[in-house]
């Protein structure tokens, strides 16, 4: 494992040593972690769009129909905003939906994504809305926000949206530094839509995340595949459940793969071994459930005044609109 962590040391930029390096390391941890963001390959990200298509999965189709229900006044909120900016907005069709109640107006569209098919593909469903010019910025959250802001060609007002549950994948105190980081890029009056999936009945969260056709379970194994194919490894899928916890101590749902078996894995590619006991547990993912009034006190805390917050009914979602203080 040491050898693995002086290598990735030397050789930043190459993204396979990067997987290796923090597979390594979270495989170190107790419990043992595989970080949320490798269940996105190929296949995973395919997988999570059906996922959204699930009856029992809410939290986009809830999204989308506030979004269609308030485009007009969440531009009208923001105040003539001439730059928008997009954080890890997949498919780039949320946008699409409030760029369609701009009314034409000439706008600058920055995209930020770690993955290039994800902007190549938000850059084609853009590519309809004439009067945008639209960046693309292949970084993570807070470089591409702080280089977005930063080039802005006028003195008019930014509109930062940050949807889906993306914020729910940050423990409070990422959360919390991840705004604080934002504030410090805005002007005062730039405007930040965030989106936040609010708590709900515990077994209403438990089938969101373990729904019945077993297509969350497929996703969170897949990320075993991506390690076989990548690293080199040596996981057998069929020896792993996919198992979810509600934590009301925490607010939050945790994802885990839980070995079924006494096994010894070798991920090659990351050069370590481990044991896994049966029983044990893989952390995958946490997605943190707000209550409305929290999100508001998670924005004043970073500098973000309310001015106006949108929840839909049915899927218990959120849409806050913030102001950033002068
Ligand atoms: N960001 C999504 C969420 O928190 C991700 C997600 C949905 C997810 N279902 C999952 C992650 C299952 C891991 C396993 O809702």
């Amino acid at each position: 494992m040491q050898q693995v962590q002086s290598a990735a040391a030397t050789l930043d930029a190459d993204p396979t040593i990067e997987m290796a390096r923090e597979i390594a390391e979270g495989f170190a941890r107790r419990p043992k972690e595989i970080p949320a963001k490798y269940l996105y390959d190929a296949l995973g990200s395919k997988l999570f769009e059906a996922i959204c298509e699930l009856p029992w999965y809410r939290i986009t189709r809830g999204e989308h129909s506030l979004l269609a229900a308030h485009a007009g006044a969440i531009m009208s909120a923001s105040g003539g905003c001439d730059t928008v900016v997009e954080l890890g907005g997949g498919s780039g069709e949320k946008l699409s939906v409030l760029l369609a109640a701009a009314g034409g107006r000439e706008l600058d569209v920055h995209l930020v994504d770690i993955s290039p098919a994800a902007l190549a593909q938000s850059e084609r469903n853009l590519a309809a809305h004439l009067s945008v010019t639209l960046h693309a910025h292949e970084a993570d959250y807070e470089t591409g926000v702080r280089e977005a802001l930063r080039r802005r060609r006028t003195d008019g007002r930014a509109l930062v949206l940050f949807l889906g549950s993306n914020i729910g994948n940050l423990s409070p105190d990422q959360a919390g530094h991840f705004l604080q980081e934002l504030r410090r890029a805005c002007r005062p009056g730039d405007r930040l839509l965030l989106g936040a999936d609010l708590v709900k009945p515990e077994a209403e969260l438990l089938l969101a995340y373990d729904d019945p056709l077993g297509l969350t379970a497929a996703f969170n194994k897949n990320v075993l595949a991506r390690l076989n194919r990548e690293l080199d490894a040596d996981f057998d899928l069929l020896a792993f459940d996919h198992c979810v916890e509600w934590n009301p101590a925490a607010s939050r749902i945790e994802v885990y793969l839980v070995s079924r078996a006494d096994q010894l894995v070798c991920i090659r590619g990351a050069g370590c071994c481990t044991s896994i006991d049966e029983g044990e547990r893989i952390w995958t993912e946490s997605s943190y459930k707000y209550e409305p009034a929290g999100i508001a006190e998670m924005g004043a805390r970073a500098g973000f005044t309310v001015r106006e917050q949108w929840i839909e009914p049915e899927s218990r979602f959120a849409l806050t609109l913030f102001e950033s203080e002068s």
